[in-house]
C-alpha cells in the first residue's frame, strides 16, 4: 500500500506497484516494460544501454569491496589476483589502515597475499565512499546479524545503500553478497539506489533479455568458509541472480572471471533463497544428530560411531555431526531471516523453529552433563573450578560470533562454578554484544594447571590440542565434540555429551 500512495503517476506508479504486489503474492511477479508519457520523460528514456553486460568479462575492471570481512577480504583478494583493480571500503579505520599497510586481520589470510597485491597497486582500502565513483562493480559483503528480537537487521545493508546512492554512476554493476531474506535486493537496495534518478528495471524472462537500465543489479549469495582448505574461494561454484537479466548476465560475466563455475537462476530471489536453503539445510541436520545423541547418551549408545557407520552408505546420506550447540555468523542467524520473512506471508517455518529449539538447548545440556559428571565425584557445579578448551565457534579458526562456548560460561557463571579458558585463538577476550568476558585471558595449557582443575570441558576441538595429554594430567574431561576418540588411556575419566 506504501507504494501506491507515495508514487503516483508515470513509470513510477507502475515499476512501484509490482512492489506492493510482490508483498502479498508468494509468486515472483515481474515488471512488463510499458512506459507511459510520463515515464519517457524520466531519466529512464535517457538512459544508455551503452555499457552491455559483455562489459564485465573484460580485464582490468575497477572492483570495489564493500565490507572488507570475513567475506569480502578473500573476495578482494581473488578479484586482485586475477588482474583487477580492486579497493576495500570499510567504516572501520583501523581495517583500512591495516590493509594499507598490507596488513592481515583474519587469522587464515596471508599478510603476503595483501602485502603484494598492495605493493603491485591491484589492492588498497579506504573509508572514502565517494571513490565508488571510479568502480565498475560494487560488491556489498557487509553484516546481517539478528536484532535483540532476534529478528533481521538489515541496518548495515541499507546504510551501504544509501553510501552508495549519491555516488552511484551510469553502467554500474551493483551486487549484493550478504546472507538474507528472499527480496532483500528488490525491496530493500533497489529502491534506495533508485533515489540517484537512476533506474534499474525488475524484469524477467526471454522478452526482457535486453530490457534497458542506468546500472546493473543482482544478488550472489558469497559461500565461503572459512579455514576449509580444501574449497577456497576459487572452487565454490557462485549463484548469481538479477533484477533483470542483463543484470544477471553482467554478474555472471563478472564472477566467471574468478571462481570456477557460475550458477545462473532467473532472479535475485532464487539466489537468495538458495543460500538460506543450504543454511537451513545445515541448520536443520545438525539438530537432528543433536536430538539423536540425547537419545543415545540415554540408550547407551556411541553416537559418533552410529554417523560413522551410516555414512559409509555411497547414496542418499550425509554425515553431520552433535556439538555443544550452533557458532558462527551463518547457521545460528540466516534460518531466521526465513522465519521472519515467511510470517508476511502467513506461513510458519516449522523446521526451522524447531531445529532453533533443539539447537539452542545444547549449550544448557552441555552444563546440566558437567554438573551431573562432578555430583559422581560428589562435588557440585557450584564453587567447583573448571577449565573451558576452546571458545572459538568451530576448531582452528580465530572467530567468536555467536560461539556456543560463550553461552556455557555464561550459563556456568549463573550457575556458581569458577572457571578458566584455554584457545591458542584468542590470548584474551573482548567485550560482546551478548557477553562481557573482557577481564579472561586464556591461561597456559600444561599438566600442573590442567590438575588443578576439577573438571575440564573441551567445547571446541581445536587441531593443536594434544588429547591424550590433556586427559593424562586432567581430573575429569567432559567432551562435546568426540575429540578423545582416539586417546586410549584413562577413558574413565571421560565424559561425552
Ligand atoms: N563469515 C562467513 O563465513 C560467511 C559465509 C558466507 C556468507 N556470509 C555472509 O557475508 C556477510 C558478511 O559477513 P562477514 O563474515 O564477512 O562479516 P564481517 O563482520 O567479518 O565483515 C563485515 C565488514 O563490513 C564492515 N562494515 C559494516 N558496515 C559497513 C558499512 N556500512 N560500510 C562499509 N563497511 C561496513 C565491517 O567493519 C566489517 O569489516 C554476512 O551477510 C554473512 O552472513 C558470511
Amino acid at each position: 500500500m506504501k507504494f501506491w500512495k507515495q508514487s503516483l503517476g508515470g513509470f513510477n506508479v507502475h515499476h512501484r506497484c509490482c512492489y506492493s504486489i510482490y508483498a502479498v503474492c508468494p509468486f515472483r511477479f515481474r515488471a512488463n516494460v510499458t512506459f507511459n508519457k510520463e515515464g519517457l520523460r524520466s531519466k529512464f528514456h535517457a538512459m544508455a544501454a551503452d555499457r552491455r553486460p559483455e562489459f564485465f568479462k573484460g580485464a582490468q575492471l575497477k572492483v570495489a569491496i564493500i565490507g572488507c570481512g570475513y567475506v569480502g577480504l578473500p573476495l578482494a583478494l581473488r578479484f586482485a589476483e586475477a588482474g583487477h583493480k580492486v579497493t576495500g571500503f570499510d567504516t572501520d579505520p583501523k581495517k583500512v589502515q591495516m590493509l594499507s599497510a598490507g596488513k592481515s586481520y583474519i587469522e587464515h589470510i596471508q599478510q603476503t597475499k595483501i602485502q603484494q597485491y598492495v605493493n603491485s597497486r591491484h589492492f588498497g582500502a579506504t573509508t572514502d565512499f565517494s571513490k565508488l565513483e571510479e568502480a565498475d562493480a560494487i560488491l556489498i559483503c557487509v553484516p546481517t546479524p539478528l536484532n535483540e528480537y532476534r529478528e533481521p537487521d538489515l541496518s548495515y545493508v541499507e546504510e551501504t545503500a544509501k553510501s552508495i546512492q549519491p555516488h552511484l554512476q551510469k553502467g554500474q554493476l551493483v551486487v549484493l553478497e550478504s546472507t538474507t531474506y528472499p527480496g532483500t535486493t528488490e525491496e530493500l537496495v533497489l529502491p534506495i539506489l533508485e533515489k540517484s534518478g537512476l533506474r534499474c528495471l525488475i524484469a524477467s524472462g526471454p522478452e526482457n533479455e535486453n530490457v534497458p537500465g542506468d546500472f546493473f543489479l543482482a544478488f550472489s549469495p558469497e559461500r565461503e568458509d572459512p579455514g576449509n582448505k580444501q574449497f577456497g574461494l576459487a572452487q565454490i561454484p557462485k549463484v548469481v541472480g538479477g533484477v533483470n537479466p542483463p543484470s544477471g548476465r553482467a554478474a555472471q560475466a563478472l564472477y566467471a572471471q574468478v571462481v570456477s563455475k557460475v550458477i545462473p537462476v532467473s532472479s535475485t530471489r532464487a539466489a537468495e533463497m538458495a543460500k538460506l536453503l543450504e543454511n537451513i539445510f545445515r541448520c536443520v541436520n545438525i539438530a537432528l544428530v543433536n536430538e539423536l545423541k540425547l537419545l543415545c547418551l540415554r540408550m547407551g549408545v556411541d553416537v559418533w560411531e552410529v554417523i560413522d557407520a551410516a555414512a559409509s552408505k555411497p547414496f542418499g546420506f550425509m554425515p553431520f555431526y552433535p556439538g555443544p550447540g550452533l557458532g558462527g555468523h551463518c547457521i545460528p542467524v540466516d534460518p531466521f531471516y526465513l522465519s521472519w520473512k515467511a510470517r508476511e506471508y502467513d506461513f510458519s517455518t516449522r523446521f526451522i523453529e524447531l531445529a532453533g529449539e533443539i539447537n539452542t538447548s545444547m549449550p544448557y545440556h552441555v552444563v546440566d552433563s558437567v554438573g551431573e559428571a562432578l555430583n559422581r565425584h560428589k562435588k557440585s557445579l557450584k564453587g567447583s573450578k573448571l577449565l573451558v578448551l576452546g571458545v572459538a565457534y568451530k576448531k582452528d579458526v580465530d572467530d567468536l560470533r555467536e560461539s556456543p562456548t560463550l553461552k556455557i560460561m555464561e550459563i556456568l557463571q549463573k550457575r556458581g562454578a569458577e572457571f578458566d579458558y584455554n584457545d591458542p585463538y584468542f590470548p584474551h577476550l573482548h567485550k560482546m554484544r551478548h557477553y562481557n568476558f573482557e577481564n579472561m585471558k586464556s591461561v597456559p595449557l600444561n599438566a600442573q594447571t590442567l590438575a588443578s582443575y576439577d573438571a575440564v570441558v573441551i567445547s571446541t576441538d581445536h587441531s593443536s590440542y594434544d588429547y591424550g595429554a590433556i586427559v593424562d594430567a586432567a581430573k575429569l574431561v567432559i567432551d562435546t565434540r568426540n575429540a578423545t576418540r582416539r586417546v586410549m588411556r584413562h577413558r574413565d575419566k571421560i565424559v561425552l555429551c
